[in-house]
């Protein structure tokens, strides 16, 4: 009796020939060649076969055995059900294949779902999301493309301690200075201590800057938001929380404590980590309210 062969393993229908797994240069390995590609560069040549489409060429290669009329009905019959389980199975093994991998958010979802955050877990950030949150901070449209950013990322405890010290030595000189006699100066601290408690929580802080040596450094402060912009939405696709920080932590503390030179001009800094919990939206204005269809 010959013998029917079924498929064993998904490499029968996905033999390695049809898989060609190319890396995409980025723009920084354009010019220095070196490999340099991640998950989001690895794409599957076109076109790809879909695994039913695998299915269909096989099982019309496949040869029922010679037998009786019953036992051959009864095998037939067999082989018809295998098949439209095998398909289903590999139609839906096809859809699988083909929707988003379960780290990618919906990105409509992503935008309502962002939010400003404002106390964090103190659980790491795997350095691979870092990683991929700046990658997408890269994207954005750019003046003449001139792609003026850095992005400093702190994860030195002791760095951050220090920034967070550096604020309240901040507010405390402006107090001082204010000779504020409605409160004592010991009250004040504990205030500004607290209110800062949870902007530090977070275990990275990413400092985006733009370099004041671009190309077109006129166009630096359109360009160096887009990127701050890309960042949280990245970030939120991640299950990050981050918020857009000017003046709680301000430009001088950031550009003294961590030593940032002249060249350099802070968009801003945010933190980086899974909030504690998600915030409610804000009151946000009606969409009507952005849009005059006739005139101003
Ligand atoms: C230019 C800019 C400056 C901001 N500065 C601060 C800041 O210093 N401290 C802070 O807590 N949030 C800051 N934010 C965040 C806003 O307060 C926040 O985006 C706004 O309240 C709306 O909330 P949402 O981001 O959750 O929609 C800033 C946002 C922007 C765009």
């Amino acid at each position: 009796m010959a013998v029917i062969p079924l498929p064993l393993s998904p490499s029968h229908f996905y033999p390695s020939s049809h898989f060609h797994l190319r890396s995409q240069p980025s723009a920084r390995n354009e010019n220095n060649n070196q490999r340099d590609w991640d998950a989001t560069d690895v794409q599957l040549s076109s076109p790809r076969p879909t695994p039913a489409h695998e299915a269909r060429e096989f099982l019309g290669r496949t040869e029922l055995p010679i037998m009786n009329i019953q036992r051959r009905g009864f095998l037939e019959s067999g082989a018809v059900i295998g098949s439209a389980l095998l398909l289903g199975g590999l139609a839906s093994r096809a859809a699988a294949a083909d929707s988003p991998p379960a780290s990618t958010a919906d990105i409509w979802d992503v935008f309502k779902r962002r939010r400003s955050v404002r106390k964090f877990k103190p659980d790491a950030v795997p350095e691979a999301d870092i990683v991929r949150i700046l990658d997408a901070a890269r994207t954005p449209p750019t003046s003449g493309n001139q792609q003026p950013w850095k992005f400093l990322v702190i994860r030195d405890p002791e760095k951050i301690r220090q920034l967070k010290e550096a604020c309240v030595e901040r507010r405390l000189k402006q107090f001082d200075e204010r000779k504020d006699t409605t409160t004592s100066r010991e009250k004040f601290e504990d205030g500004v201590r607290s209110r800062l408690a949870g902007y530090f929580s977070a275990p990275v802080y990413i400092v985006v800057l733009t370099d004041n040596n671009s190309q077109y450094p006129g166009y630096n402060h359109w360009d160096g938001p887009m990127a701050a912009g890309f960042l949280t939405l990245a970030a939120r696709a991640l299950g990050y929380g981050t918020v857009f920080i000017t003046d709680v932590i301000p430009d001088s503390v950031t550009k003294e404590v961590l030593r940032i030179p002249d060249r350099y001009t802070r968009v801003c800094i945010t933190p980086l980590g899974i909030p504690v919990e998600w915030p409610d939206a804000p009151p946000k204005k009606k969409l009507e309210e952005f849009i005059p269809y006739v005139s101003l």
